[in-house]
Order: structure tokens, then sequence, then C-alpha cells
């Protein structure tokens, strides 16, 4: 038997020590003999710091949290290249605990022998329905409905009628996993759909009914777009006020994907003018969104804190997808979804994994 000895990051826990992230029910998958379990109480929340929930998307990971650790189970820090400063003679894995890992340096994993493993498919239908919820709650004028009954103004009735999905154009921007379950879960409403997506396959694309056209195309002609890229260097800031202004003043537009791919400032100029009916935004450009954002102020933008597809549901399924590859690497084997899959090949690698055969 080979102790193999997994790491959470600290954000896993509240401020009382307490495993509190909805993946928790499926950490019994590693009660296991060889397995030994612990968190990085460095990057743990304390009572005695209030400004801990401010730098929650800036937590990183050292060199000393890896330090005789064969698998990180991440939730937000990073893990950058200075992680391995001192090299990864004993990481031999790293669970990204859900689907992103834009917040990750693949390159230095690899070049360190490490693993990296996300649980995509538990997200893709949530993070569709996210987007989903925001196109009915535009659409419908969910805010403004609610606002007017809250204040007994049934007079305003007529002012904030809103609209049906049904013959109206969607433009998807990214037609991944998360953008294909998105055509899927519209095919009732019967809408027109097109998709700005450079790495589609056309006649995957066709097959879904999806008219593939360049991104200024989806601006001039959606009613609602929805974003559903994966964030890249290249891609940052890909959505700018040149997008905006060719976007129809009755349409709308949502995130669901990554704040960074989109110009923030010139998203809020564009809300703040009125010159598109609304928006729909689960992540920003800052996260958590500083508590003075001007987006803050505005009623035509609905903001949800980067948790709106993160349900219970979806928890369960990412946790048994987790730790259900957790408990493969500690037998030896490989985890379903590993993203680095050239690390798979190099020597380091195989030998560090390896090591824990004996565990199968
Ligand atoms: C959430 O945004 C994720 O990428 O898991």
């Amino acid at each position: 038997m080979k102790t193999f000895h997994v790491a959470l990051t600290g954000d896993h826990l509240d401020e009382q020590g307490i495993f509190r992230h909805s993946t928790e029910g499926s950490l019994a998958l590693l009660n296991l003999p060889y397995i030994d379990t612990r968190f990085v109480l460095s990057q743990a929340p304390r009572a005695d710091d209030p400004g801990y929930w401010d730098r929650i998307y800036s937590l990183q990971t050292t060199a000393e949290d890896i330090a005789g650790v064969h698998c990180l189970v991440v939730l937000r820090p990073w893990i950058k290249a200075s992680t391995f400063a001192n090299g990864a003679a004993d990481l031999t894995v790293i669970a990204r605990s859900g689907v992103g890992y834009d917040k990750i340096d693949i390159e230095s994993c690899t070049a360190n022998d490490v693993a990296v493993f996300n649980a995509p498919v538990a997200l893709h239908l949530s993070t569709a329905s996210s987007a989903l919820m925001f196109m009915l709650a535009l659409a419908k004028r969910l805010p403004d409905q609610e606002r007017i009954t809250r204040a007994g103004r049934w007079d305003l009735q007529a002012s904030v009628t809103g609209m049906e999905l049904q013959g109206h154009t969607l433009g998807i921007v990214g037609l991944g996993a998360s953008g294909r379950e998105l055509v899927r879960l519209v095919a009732p409403f019967a809408m027109n759909v097109i998709a700005h997506s450079p790495h589609a396959d056309a006649a995957q694309a066709a097959a879904l009914g999806v008219q593939l056209t360049s991104l200024d195309a989806v601006f001039q002609q959606s009613d609602f777009i929805s974003l559903h890229a994966s964030l890249t260097p290249d891609k940052v800031g890909m959505i700018g006020a040149q997008h905006f202004a060719q976007m129809k003043p009755t349409a709308y537009f949502i995130n669901v994907a990554r704040g960074e791919l989109v110009d923030q400032v010139a998203l809020v100029d564009t809300l703040r003018a009125r010159r598109i009916a609304g928006a729909g935004l689960d992540v920003y450009e800052v996260e958590p969104l500083p508590k003075d954002d001007p987006l803050i102020a505005l009623d035509n933008v609905i903001l949800t804190p980067h948790w709106s597809p993160a349900t219970a549901d979806v928890g369960r399924l990412t946790g048994r997808s987790i730790f259900g590859g957790v408990a493969k690497a500690a037998r030896g084997e490989i985890p379903d979804y590993v993203i680095n899959t050239d690390v798979l090949e190099r020597p380091g690698f195989r030998r560090k994994l390896e090591r824990f055969a004996e565990n199968a």
C-alpha cells in the first residue's frame, strides 16, 4: 500500500473549518485506506479575516502548499508557474472541481509532469440552463415586473410588456459543449439559432440546425446573444464596443462564460446609454464584482455571483466525477477528462502515477 496524499484548496472550507461545498457528499469516495485527505489551510477563510471573500478569486497556490501532495483538488485558487518553484516531485494530478481551467497554468503543469483533469459533463447542462434562465427572465422583464408588483403599481402593467423567445434569433458565441446544450434547450421555442465558433464542426452545427457565421453577424442579427467561449489569453476582451454598437436596440446580452472575454467598460456604457435592451451576467472582469461597480446601479442588467450554474445537483455530479478521478489516480490509473493529454506520454508523469498501481 502506498499512501496517496490528497489536498483540497482551502476555499472548500467555511470559517468554522467545515467542508461546505456541494461536492462534499462525494468525498466519501476517498474513504480508502491508502488515501489521506487534508485541506490547504493557508487558503482557508478565518473569522478574523473579513477581507477574505474579497480576495477569494486571487488566492494563490504556493510551492509549500503542494509539498508532499500527490493530488490537489482546486476550486478557485490559481496554479501558476511559481507553484512549481520547487518542482513537483510528488504532485501527480490536479483535479479542477468545475469546468474552466483558465486559472491553471497548463503548460507549467505539463512541464512538471502533472496531469490536470476537470468535471466538464456536470456543468454543461447547468451553464446552458442558466443562459436560458437569463433569456426568459430578460424577455419576460422579470426584474421590472417584480418591482412594479412590490410597489403596488399595477397601473404600470403595460410599461413592463415582455417578449417571447419564439421566432427570435439566438446568437451563440462558442459552440462547445454548453453552447450546444443551449441549442438543445431552446428547441421547443423554435428560435433561429446562429453561432460564431471558429473551431466548430460545420457538419455537427448543421445537424443541430445552427448556422455558423461571423462574430459581427451574430451581434448584428441576434435578439439574444449568449457567450459560451472558454477563456484563453487571445480571447481576453474579444467582445468590445464595436460589437455592442452593432446590436439591435431591442437585443439582450448574456454572459455565463468568463468576464474577461468582454470589455466590461464598453458593456456598462452600452447599458447606461440604453443602446440595447439589457443584459444578464454571471461573470465579471473582476471577481468578486466590486461593491461600487457601475453595473450594480443599473436597472437593465440581471447580476448573479458566478454561481448561477453551481446548483446542488451540479455539485453532487461534480463531486462524483472529481473524487472518482482522484480515486483512479490513487490506484495508478489515468483519470477521465485529462486536459493536458500530452503529459500522459511523459516518462516523468508515468513514473509518478505508477507508484500507486500497487493500490489497485
Ligand atoms: C465555473 O465557472 C467553472 O468553470 O467551473
